[in-house]
This record gives C-alpha cells, structure tokens and sequence, in this order.
C-alpha cells in the first residue's frame, strides 16, 4: 500500500462502512422471449446509512422499475440487492427480513378510504399483530412528526393532496424501517405544496435519520432535495453521472436562487438534454 493510501481520513472511514442499500450488477427485463423489454441495463450503486440520494431521469428510463426492485416489488433478472447486509431477492422470491427495513411512498397517497387517517397509518401495525394501544401510540407520534396531528378520525377525502402525503409517509414509517423509498411523491401537487412538501421532507430525513430515496422528474426538485443526485440515461436505464449537492442543512426554498444552485440545475438540464 501507498502512503498515502495508508492515511485514512473519518470520512474515508465513514465511507468504508457497508452501505444499507448495494445493487451490484442490477438489471431487468420485461415482457416475453419474442418481445423483451430492457428497462434497465446493469446498475452497480452503493447508498450510505442517513442518505439522501435521488433518482433523476427521463420518463421511461426506468426511475421506478430500479425502485420497486429495490423495494422488493419486483425482482431483478439478473444481479443482486442487499438490504443491511442481507440479500433482498433469493431465486426470484424476496427476503422477508430484508423488507421489513423498507417502507415505500407513491405518487398516489393510496389511503384506504373506509379508514380514518389514524387507522390508515396504524394499519401496517394491525397486519403485523400490534395491539391496539402500542398502534394508536405509535400512529399519533408519527402524525405528529409529519404534522397532521388532529386529522386523526378525518376519513381521507376530507384532507388536501400534501396532507394525504403525509399520512403516506407516516404510513410507511409506521412499523419503523431505516429506509423510505419515494416515487414522485409530491408529482401530483401543485407547485407551492410541493415546495413545503420538500422542505418538510428534508426536516422529517433530519429529525430521523431515515436513509431516503427519491425518485423525480424534476431536476429543481432533486437539486433542493438530494445529498447525491443519481443521474439515469433513457431505457434501457444506466446510471450516466452522479452529482454530490453540498448546500447547507436544513436548506431553505431560497436557496433555489443562488447562482450556485441555478448553475448545478443548468448543469443537469444539459446532461439531461445529451443523453435523452
Ligand atoms: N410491466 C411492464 N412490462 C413491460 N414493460 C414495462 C413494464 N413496466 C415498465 N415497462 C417499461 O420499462 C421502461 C421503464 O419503466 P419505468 O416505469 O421504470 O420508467 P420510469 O423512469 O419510472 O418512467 P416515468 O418517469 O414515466 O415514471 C419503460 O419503457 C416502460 O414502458
Ligand atoms: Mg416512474
């Protein structure tokens, strides 16, 4: 060894810690022998503990397919998911303990709408058998967390599109995963919700320490967002570029108009443009 790679700085340290989340040689086929589908070509990605990382990229470009694999919705073709040191997809069955430390949020909030909105965030509590007293408890905190306490017996419909959100990701939060994975969460508000949404998501990855990722069209979005922005090339899907975003914590939307954040989001919208 070198001297100087014998010198280890903490954060050579730091990042010699196994990531929560590794995709070594990660791809996907859909469709049928005559007529397949490439969505995804061979993904290798390490994702630290505490991580904001989001995913940018052309519709099509498999943002979400890489996501629901990693989620354990679908499973690779070929290559390998691990989840904390454990491997996630086994023979093309997933890994229950793997899971367990995944809770997922989609565009759509998918609340049920014959539940209240307490009992739509305890119900992942109920399907795995917490009493009644430990869920209530449980759901409240969270609905304080994501600041929606009061809506408790509120049905669904009764609350906006970025109250629902946070219902959904209380929900997914609920029986206490290290990991939350995002798709377009905030893609069907409108644009000043979406906004506090994002504040309000980077204060919730600050107060819990959640490793976080997002999947988004919005190059803004991510720039605001993200501690690594993971650019993808069109279908099938690889990763073009990474992009580290260093702004200071907790970032405010005001930061959007600083030259260095608007020369970052020009930067991604030419890469965009080149590899689209
Ligand atoms: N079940 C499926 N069967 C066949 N092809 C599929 C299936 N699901 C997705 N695809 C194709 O795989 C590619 C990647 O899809 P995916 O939904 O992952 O893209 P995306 O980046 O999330 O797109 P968007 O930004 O529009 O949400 C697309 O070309 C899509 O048409
Ligand atoms: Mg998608």
């Amino acid at each position: 060894m070198s001297l100087a790679g014998s010198m280890t700085s903490p954060a050579q340290l730091e990042g010699a810690a196994s990531p929560i989340i590794k995709l070594s040689a990660v791809s996907k086929w859909y469709g049928t022998r005559d007529r397949p589908v490439h969505a995804l070509a061979e993904t290798n990605l390490d994702i630290a503990a505490g991580e904001l990382v989001v995913l940018l990229g052309p519709s099509g470009c498999g943002k979400t397919t890489l996501l629901r694999m990693i989620g354990g919705l679908l499973d690779p073709t070929q290559g390998r998911i691990d989840i904390s040191d454990k491997e996630l997809w086994k023979n093309g069955e997933r890994q229950g303990e793997a899971v367990a430390n995944l809770g997922m949020v989609f565009q759509d909030a998918n609340l049920f709408p014959w539940l209240t909105i307490e009992e739509n965030v305890a119900l992942p509590l109920k399907l795995r058998g917490v009493p009644k007293a430990e869920r209530q408890a449980r759901a409240r905190d969270l609905m304080d967390l994501v600041k929606i306490t009061g809506f408790e017996r509120r049905w669904p419909k009764e609350l906006s599109g970025g109250m629902r959100q946070r219902a959904a990701i209380a929900r997914a939060l609920s029986y206490g995963p290290d990991i939350l994975l995002m798709d377009e969460p905030f893609g069907a508000l409108d644009a000043m919700t979406r906004d506090s949404m994002n504040v309000e998501l980077q204060r919730i990855w600050q107060e819990t320490g959640k490793t976080i990722i997002v999947v988004t069209h919005s190059i803004s979005e991510a720039v605001f967002l993200a501690d690594r922005i993971v650019l993808l090339s069109p279908r099938p899907g690889r990763i073009d570029s990474i992009h580290h975003v260093t702004f200071p914590r907790p970032r405010a939307l005001d930061v959007q108009t600083s030259l260095e954040f608007q020369s970052l989001v020009k930067t991604l919208r030419h890469r965009l443009a080149e590899v689209e």
